[in-house]
């Protein structure tokens, strides 16, 4: 519980760095996209959402600025009230459907109230609430087996933790503790969490806060974005969607745009990283909160080499596009062709488990 009071100012300042990120035109390079106007019908449903009966739309408005903290700022002018959700399917008080393609910042995996998926978590309500890691409990044993049974090579250990900023605050820790090095590399454009330790490794000045200590041992790389990037064209990334940028690669030369991203990933190396004595790097195998980014084919391969070549170790953050999301493949790290050495992971995870 928090004084509403105290935490005003607190949450005016982070207000106005999510309000400066929603205006901010973070990829002013791309040129506007004429979008043709296209009419749609609803699929059919055969769900009927039961009625609304909560609170007034008006009484929600007065509670949420009455109790609570305004840094949490809902969307749209008149932000909706959803009060129901069937598999892809969500309702707002006043009966609308909506098909949602979204899943609440990608974090519903398999659709809402999935009756697989409540079925398990009706059985383990009746069966226990809590217990703690000093007994056993056959649950978590099951799930670590099942878990690490998706995972390639040596990646068999599993830590639980809460959330994904969580999962990235341990990585980091482990990372350093592991290889006694300091310095950590991350990409601008990265979304790695809020929590105070990993807003450092966050590269979207929207999500930062002028907080000692945050960049400390961290340094953020040139993002090799070869669709809004300084270099890239049309065949540079392993996706159906391409900039109209005509490509200089060739089957002997590889891609060019990745060897120049590369080029400046080297030079951090070379002249800003103590040599041999790196802890880590981290990279979202696609990057989500900064706009969906594919990187050039071979990059990340590659960078991860010369990580490794200088002590540290890779770690894939996976929150956004693990668990089958990226289609082909169960992790997206497999779509660079390497294994990791450390995978964290979050949102949509206990719906697959
Ligand atoms: C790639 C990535 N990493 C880490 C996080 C942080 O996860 P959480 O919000 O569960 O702390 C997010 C959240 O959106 C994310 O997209």
């Amino acid at each position: 519980m928090m004084s509403k009071n105290s935490l005003v100012q607190t949450a005016r300042l982070l207000r106005h760095g999510i309000q400066q990120r929603s205006a901010s035109t973070l990829h002013s390079k791309a040129s506007p996209a004429v979008m043709p106007e296209i009419q749609c019908e609803m699929p059919e449903c055969d769900y009927q959402s039961p009625q609304y009966s909560g609170p007034s739309y008006e009484k929600v408005l007065e509670i949420r600025q009455k109790h609570i903290t305004p840094n949490i700022v809902p969307h749209f002018k008149k932000p909706l009230l959803i009060h129901n959700g069937h598999m892809q399917w969500l309702f707002d008080h006043e009966g609308r459907r909506y098909l949602d393609m979204f899943g609440g910042i990608v974090t519903v995996s398999v659709g809402h109230c999935h009756p697989k998926v409540n079925r398990a978590l009706e059985k383990q309500i009746n069966t226990l609430w809590h217990t703690t890691n000093i007994y056993l409990h056959p649950k978590i044993h099951e799930y670590a087996e099942r878990l690490t049974a998706k995972f390639p090579g040596e990646l068999k250990a599993v830590c639980f933790v809460n959330s994904g900023s969580e999962a990235n605050d341990l990585a980091m820790l482990m990372a350093r503790l592991h290889t006694g090095n300091q310095d950590i590399i991350t990409f601008r454009n990265a979304y790695h969490g809020m929590s105070p330790y990993t807003m450092g490794l966050t590269a979207l000045s929207t999500w930062r806060f002028p907080l000692p200590g945050v960049s400390n041992g961290i340094h953020h790389v040139m993002n090799p974005d070869p669709y809004l990037g300084l270099w890239g064209g049309a065949a540079c990334r392993d996706s159906p969607i391409q900039t109209d940028r005509k490509c200089d690669c060739t089957s002997e030369s590889g891609c060019m745009a990745g060897a120049r991203y590369y080029d400046q990933l080297e030079e951090v190396f070379k002249y800003s990283l103590p040599r041999g004595r790196v802890a880590a790097m981290f990279a979202e195998s696609i990057q989500g909160v900064g706009g969906t980014v594919q990187y050039p084919k071979g990059y990340i391969k590659k960078a991860a080499e010369l990580v490794r070549a200088n002590g540290g170790v890779f770690i894939a953050d996976e929150v956004q596009s693990g668990f089958g999301r990226t289609g082909e493949h169960f992790w997206g790290f497999e779509g660079h062709d390497f294994i990791p050495d450390i995978v964290t992971m979050a949102k949509g995870e206990f719906e697959k488990a």
